[in-house]
């Protein structure tokens, strides 16, 4: 590495607090410092070209130099560079993108509410249920019910939503009124014998009695991925969406999907929403909604939670809430552009003829000795590791075989991410081509087999 990359990682020791990161092994490790990218492709300070195999944090949709945005981003910068919406005031690209967004939702959607990021989407949309059920003066229905190993965010009430240990527990999460229901993970938690729509029955039977014994006149809403991504990219199993709205239905209770990653063509679908039979009251979004090019999120409301929160925002004077930069017109413009690029492109369609051979190569890796399971669906995908493919049986988490793996697919020149349950996940940007995967899938074979060495004789 030059010397002033050099200096610079000495730097990032001395002064930046990394998120998701074991803080002093950073203090001897140093930072992995992107400089550029380009297509599917970043580099490192070292000149080492790596393939984004997570597009990012599974965001940079339309890879990392296009044009168009940047472009959309400076024209909106040199006519308006900031206004709000608060108070009645509005801009153009925040209107257009509104508009835009509701035309394209899963399930007819009445309003949208900017924010500028995934966690204050989910936030947002859990003080909407709030409000809603207060407004129609119920305020005993506040219970949310979310699934162990769902990702919704950080921030206080959507890192309660979250439900991986590490992320809440000495942060003192969750708060009150979240609860948590079974991960729909079949390959890890089915019982032997049981079919994936038994397994789904199960699941749905479960989050009942759940809703039973917390009384179902406090239960106001259930937030789910439609592919659940940080904790592991774990698929629903054959009826399970359809089962748990069922039982949602008979209790009155809302849905929220939260498309943070599913959004935007990542499932073959313009949302997972449509991939897997969802009919959400919301629908939260953020991400590839801008390629990740800019911050920004988005909750979209149906009509009758609309009209409930129209009134009472009346009945009280306003609606009391707003973010400083939720709506901000560079954002919405960055965004407005990516969703035209989308509909020019034919994303949806191009993730459907990219998709076969992504999923061929993924389960390919399925027959590897350290992958147990191999699943995905549209361009995203994970590999989960074990030391028993016979029993499933996992590596002792000491070993941490994830990340081993990771590190290896890096030496590659691919980076992928280590999830919860020995897991890889794979995401690439939806740009990506055909021998782009088949590269992508030698690299992470190649990997598998470096690690391989080291985690059997540890198993
Ligand atoms: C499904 C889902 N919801 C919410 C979030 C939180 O988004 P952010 O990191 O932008 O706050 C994420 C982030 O990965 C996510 O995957």
């Amino acid at each position: 590495m030059s010397s002033s990359a050099n200096a610079l990682g000495a730097k990032d020791i001395t002064y930046v607090l990394h998120p998701y990161t074991d803080l002093v092994a950073h203090e001897a490790r140093g930072p992995l410092i992107i400089t550029h990218g380009e297509g599917i492709y970043v580099w490192d300070a070292s000149g080492q070209r790596y393939i984004e195999g997570l597009a990012g944090l599974w965001c940079v949709s339309l890879g990392f130099n296009e044009k168009r945005l940047v472009q959309a981003a400076t024209q909106q910068l040199e006519t308006l560079p900031f206004s709000h919406t608060f108070a009645h005031r509005s801009t153009e690209p925040v209107i257009e993108l509104a508009e835009k967004l509701i035309g394209l939702a899963p399930e007819p959607m009445a309003k949208v509410y900017f924010v500028n990021s995934g966690s204050e989407a989910v936030d947002t949309a859990i003080k909407l249920v709030w409000y809603y059920n207060n407004a129609l003066n119920r305020p005993q229905k506040k219970k949310i019910i979310a699934r162990q190993r769902a990702y919704h965010g950080v921030t206080i009430a959507s890192g309660s939503l979250t439900g991986l240990p590490n992320i809440q527990h000495d942060f003192d999460l969750p708060i009150e009124r979240i609860f948590h229901t079974d991960t729909p993970h079949y390959y890890r938690y089915a019982n032997p014998d049981e079919t994936e729509e038994e397994f789904a029955s199960r699941l749905a039977a479960n989050l009942e009695q759940l809703i039973q014994q917390e009384d179902p006149e406090t239960v106001a809403a259930f937030i789910a991925e439609p592919v659940m991504g940080a904790g592991g990219v774990l698929l629903p199993p054959a009826g399970y969406f359809e089962k748990v709205q069922a039982v949602l239905r008979r209790y009155d209770i809302l849905m929220i999907a939260d498309e943070v990653i599913c959004g935007f063509g990542r499932t073959g679908n313009m949302w997972g929403s449509q991939s897997y039979a969802i009919k959400p009251d919301m629908v939260t979004c953020a991400k590839q909604l801008s390629s990740a090019y800019i911050p920004i999120g988005a909750v979209m409301i149906s009509e009758p939670i609309y009209r409930v929160v129209a009134q009472h925002s009346h009945k009280l004077g306003m609606f009391g809430t707003g973010n400083t930069y939720g709506g901000h017109p560079v954002a919405a413009a960055v965004a407005l552009e990516t969703l035209r690029i989308y509909e020019e492109r034919n994303i949806v369609e191009y993730v459907r003829r990219i998709a076969p051979r992504f999923l061929e190569r993924l389960r390919a890796l399925g027959e590897h000795p350290l992958v147990g399971h191999a699943r995905g669906v549209g361009l995203i995908g994970a590999v989960e590791l074990v030391a028993d493919k016979a029993t499933k049986r996992p590596f002792p988490a000491k070993r941490k075989a994830a990340v081993l793996v990771s590190a290896k697919a890096s030496s590659q020149g691919l980076l992928v991410r280590p999830l919860p349950g020995d897991a890889i996940g794979i995401c690439p940007p939806l740009i990506i081509t055909e021998s782009e995967v088949d590269d992508l899938f030698d690299r992470l074979a190649r990997a598998l087999d470096d690690a391989r060495g080291e985690l059997k004789s540890a198993a």
